[in-house]
């Protein structure tokens, strides 16, 4: 019996369980995922508990992908480049960290629209863990990276993640005047933010982030593939924005689905019944 989880807080709204639990059981893999609500100070001893407990691996999610690398013996080139990790192998009495999220961005783009980033030019909008993880992607595809970010210092913070090569990598303020320039060589555009998320009421009520854009509507072009990395709700306003405007679109349930694939590779070696994976997913979706 393999035993599996994921690990985070808050975590009841999880889609990792059904997507993974499914997958077990079309693979024909006896196992058992559960999401798991760990309190911060608690995040070192629920990772020693698994590992003595016998786990096969553990998935990470917010906020713990960076919190959790104390606990770590070692890091993949991935999680290490990122210093995030959102996949735990214990293997050979060793705690392996890992990060599927940059590898599973690229791969549901791959799959699901033949889409390839190399030689591409991408405007990531966004400068949080999860755009760190497509930024490290993106350049490792050999794509040009522009960031935007409503703190811009946070985006000059992502810089290092090109050595500060600034053919490959630069950072463009937010304002329109700015962004308008570059958008007639931009090929993708990449929502990494949390701007258009469906929250819940009473959040929403304070902030209705879902009503809002992550760029202004005016910067979309045809020519844009537009990857919104959200996955609920399905069609963002963003997303719904763009395909008005003639863009290609692509929502974040690909990405979600894909780390999950990746993640079954590093833990076994094996890829899962992808489909299945969808499938949960969209069954759990609104
Ligand atoms: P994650 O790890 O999921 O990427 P994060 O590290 O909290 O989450 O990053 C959230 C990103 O969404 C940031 O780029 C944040 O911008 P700031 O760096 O300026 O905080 C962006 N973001 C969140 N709410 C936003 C809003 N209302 N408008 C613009 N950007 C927003």
């Amino acid at each position: 019996m393999e035993l599996l989880g994921v690990i985070g807080n808050p975590i009841a709204h999880s889609l990792s369980p059904a997507m993974h639990q499914a997958a077990l059981k079309a693979a024909g893999k006896e196992g058992r995922y559960l999401a798991f609500l760990v309190e911060p100070e608690e995040l070192g001893p629920a990772v020693y508990g698994a590992k003595a407990l016998g786990f096969t691996g553990l998935n990470v999610t917010i906020p713990f992908k960076e919190q959790v690398l104390p606990y770590l013996d070692q890091l993949t080139p991935e999680a290490a480049a990122i210093q995030s990790v959102n996949t735990i192998a214990f293997s050979g009495g060793r705690i392996i960290g890992h990060s599927t999220d940059g590898a599973g961005f690229a791969a549901a783009a791959k799959h699901e629209l033949g889409y390839d980033f190399s030689g591409k030019t991408a405007l990531v909008v966004g400068a949080g863990g999860a755009a760190r993880a497509v930024v490290a992607q993106l350049l490792a595809e050999q794509c040009r990276v522009y960031i935007t970010n409503r703190t811009e210092q946070r985006a000059r913070a992502l810089l290092a993640l090109a050595g500060g090569d600034t053919e490959r990598l630069a950072v463009v303020p937010m304002q329109r005047q700015n962004l308008e320039p570059i958008m007639g060589r931009v090929d993708v555009v990449i929502n990494t933010t949390s701007v258009g998320m469906a929250k819940n009421k009473e959040a929403a009520a304070g902030h209705p982030a879902e009503l809002e854009l992550p760029i202004a509507a005016e910067l979309l072009l045809p020519r844009h593939l537009v990857i919104d990395i959200i996955y609920n709700p399905k069609r963002t306003l963003f997303l719904e924005t763009a395909e008005k405007k003639g863009c290609r679109v692509q929502n974040g349930v690909g990405m979600l689905v894909w780390q999950a694939v990746k993640a079954w590779e590093f833990w076994w070696g094996i890829t899962p019944p992808v489909d299945v994976m969808y499938q949960a997913v969209e069954a759990s979706l609104p």
